[in-house]
Order: structure tokens, then sequence, then C-alpha cells
């Protein structure tokens, strides 16, 4: 089984590949990936020689790499590569708009051309905008996006579901709440304040922190993402959630308590603009038609996480350092 993994990477699609070549023996996986800040291959290390995995460096957004990555076919492509930080979509919100959206189209059509047999478009459930303090959104929820960010990934869902609808392309798509686990940049909640704390520095709370996100630890995503890759309808969305609602004030301080450190390094800080305040997910088809469920509890899930960042201080303080960036000129040869 040839596997075309784009943004591998990255957080989660570092975490699938080694998913892939830990548990599918049949799979063969060509990590497609631009190296964009978010890129590090130091993620990725432990499988750089690995009989059944290749790095190949391009961006979704280029039609000719892509196709250069798809010449000898492909069963499935999982496309992770995307901007995924709410933050930075504030500040650069056209470079959202270019590799979430039109990335996805150019990857897209690339694949329908080489006679992918399905894509699996991985998103996220910020694409419905934001709860009160009831409901759910399940998978019919009308989307409301209001970040450029979920706003980006809104428009790529759309884009591949309508290349089901009028192609017959064979498209799924995945929708999760937030992940937690290894190898997830430090500019994201946890290893953000994780690393903080470590160093003794400020955790930035924005406004009141009394956002709710929805914690999924990156393996159960994992596990889902792939499930829904082989055994999903085809044109169905699918929700992957945690069952596993937290303010973030609980999670700051669940930090802190698992770092040993006081309560003192909180900082209040001014709000994100636009902010959503909750998101929750109804997980019940994915439940009911794939028999999946989350099986790491965030009461034991945080602490190993934090376990996990504390013991690989190296890793992140190259992340932190910008250091991670010579990797690719050592082993590849050529400058980023
Ligand atoms: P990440 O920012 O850690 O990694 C993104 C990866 O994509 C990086 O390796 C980067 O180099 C690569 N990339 C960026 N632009 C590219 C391009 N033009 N061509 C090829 N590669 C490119 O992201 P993540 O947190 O691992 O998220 C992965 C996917 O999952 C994203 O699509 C995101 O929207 C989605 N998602 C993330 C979460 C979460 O909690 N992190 C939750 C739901 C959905
Ligand atoms: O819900 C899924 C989404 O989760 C993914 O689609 C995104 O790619 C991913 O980045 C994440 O988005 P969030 O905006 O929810 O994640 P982030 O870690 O940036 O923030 C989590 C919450 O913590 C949010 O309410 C903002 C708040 N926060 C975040 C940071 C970085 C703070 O209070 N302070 C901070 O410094």
């Amino acid at each position: 089984m040839r596997i075309l993994v784009t943004g591998g990477c990255g957080f989660i699609g570092s975490n699938f590949v080694r998913f892939l070549l830990r548990e599918r023996p049949e799979a063969h996986v060509t990590n497609f990936d631009a190296l964009t800040y978010a890129g590090n291959l130091e993620n990725l290390a432990e499988v750089e020689e690995h009989p059944r995995y290749r790095f190949v460096r391009g961006s979704i957004t280029d039609r000719a790499a892509v196709d250069a990555a798809l010449k000898d076919g492909a069963d499935v492509v999982y496309n992770f590569a995307a901007e995924s930080h709410v933050d930075r979509s504030l500040y650069e919100p056209q470079t959202f708009l270019d590799t979430n959206v039109k990335g996805t189209a150019t990857l897209l059509e690339a694949a329908v051309k080489a006679k992918v047999k399905r894509f699996v478009q991985i998103s996220t459930d910020e694409v419905y905008g934001s709860l009160g303090k009831d409901g759910f959104f399940t998978e019919t929820t009308p989307i409301k996006p209001s970040s450029p960010y979920s706003a980006a990934k809104a428009a790529a869902d759309l884009w591949v579901l309508a290349y089901h609808h009028t192609f017959g392309a064979d498209v799924v798509v995945t929708r999760s709440s937030n992940n937690y686990g290894p190898f997830q940049f430090p500019e994201k909640l946890i290893p953000l304040f994780v690393s903080n704390a470590l160093e003794d520095k400020p955790l930035p709370v924005y406004g009141d922190g009394r956002q709710v996100r929805d914690w999924l630890h990156v393996e159960d995503n994992c596990r889902a993402i792939e499930l829904v890759g082989t055994k999903g309808k085809s044109g169905e969305v699918y929700n992957i959630g945690g069952k596993c609602e937290r303010e973030n004030l609980v999670v700051t301080k669940a930090i802190l308590k698992a770092v040993g450190k006081t309560e003192s390094l909180i900082k209040y800080v001014a709000d994100r603009p636009g902010h959503d305040r909750r998101y929750a997910l109804d997980i019940s088809k994915i439940e009911k038609e794939l028999g999946w469920s989350p099986k790491v509890k965030f009461e034991e899930g945080l602490p190993a996480t934090v376990r996990w960042y504390l013991e690989h201080r190296e890793w992140w303080a190259r992340v932190k350092s910008g250091a991670y960036r010579e990797y690719y000129e050592k082993h590849y040869g050529k400058g980023l």
C-alpha cells in the first residue's frame, strides 16, 4: 500500500507517519512536506532510514512538485499539510489562504489525475465556529468559521467535498478537536505552557481563561484518521473528539501541578481577537459506524505529555531557539 502523507514533519503528521510504519507493515510512506517553520525533520529522525519511508521536500501549492511525488502513484493521500496556528492567521492571513485552500485544491487535482484511490482531508472542529455553554457540533452542523485559519480550512473542506459530489472523487474529511502529545510545536497552548513553566517563564492566558477546548491525544487521532481513511464512507465527514472538555485555566493549572511550579507563573494577557469560546464534538457517528472511541484519558495523557517534554528538553529548546532548522542542511546537504 503506497501512502502519501503531506505535512508529515509537523506535529500530527509526524505522529501519523510513525503510527503507519509501526502498525501497518504493508504501508510504504512518502512524506511530502515544505518544511515551513512548523516542519521539523528531527520529529522523524528515528525513522529516517526506515526501508518503507521516504521524505520529499515540496509544497502542496506547487503542482509540478506534487506531480513528481505522485509519479509512481499512491493508494491514499492524507493531507495534513496546512498553516495550523490561529494566532498566526491573524497576522498573515494570506499564507493561510494559499496553503490551506489553494494548496489543498492543487494537491487534490493532482491526486485525481494520478488516480489516487482515496483522498483524506485532515480538517478541524474549528470550521463549525463557536458554541455557548450547551450543545455539540455534529457533522451536519452548518459551518461558521471565525478566524482566517478556520475559514481557510472550511473552504478546503467544501472544495474536497465538491470533488466528490461533482466528479465522484473518493474523499473523506476528518474534523478533530484539539490534539496534544509529543512533538507539538511550542506555539500551541500545552507545549508552550509546559516549556515556559520548565523555564520559569510566564504562562500567557488569553482573556479570562474560561474558554473551553475538547482535548484529544494525538495517538487517538492517528488511529481514528487511519480508520476513516480505510473504512470511512466516501464523501463523508467524521468528527473525532476526546469527549474531554476543559477550560483553559483548568488545563493551565494542571500543567503547573505536573511540572511542579506555582500558579504565580500565570499571566493574564489581552484576549485573542475573535476568540472562539467553546468547542465540543458529538462523536457518535465515528463511534457507531467505525467503532472508534478515544482511549487516552486526559488525566493520564497530560502528565505523560508533560513527562515527554521534560525528557525531551533538547527537542523543544532547539525548536524555540530555531536550531532545528540546521537539520535539513546537515542531512540533505542544501540550505533551507
Ligand atoms: P503543524 O503546524 O504542526 O504542521 C504542519 C506541517 O505542514 C508542517 O510540517 C509544515 O512544514 C507542513 N506544511 C505547511 N505548509 C505546507 C505546504 N504548502 N506544503 C507542504 N507542507 C506544508 O500542524 P498540526 O498541528 O500537525 O496539524 C496538522 C493538520 O491537522 C492541519 O491540517 C490542521 O489544520 C489539522 N488539525 C490540527 C489540530 C491540532 O490540534 N493540532 C486539530 C485539528 C485539526
Ligand atoms: O480545535 C482544533 C484546533 O486546535 C486546530 O484546528 C488548530 O490547528 C490548533 O492550533 C488548535 O487551535 P486552538 O486555537 O484551539 O489552539 P491553541 O493551542 O492555539 O489555543 C488553545 C486555547 O488556549 C485557545 O482558547 C487559546 C488559548 N491560548 C493559547 C495560547 C497559545 C492561551 O490562552 N494562551 C496562549 O498563549
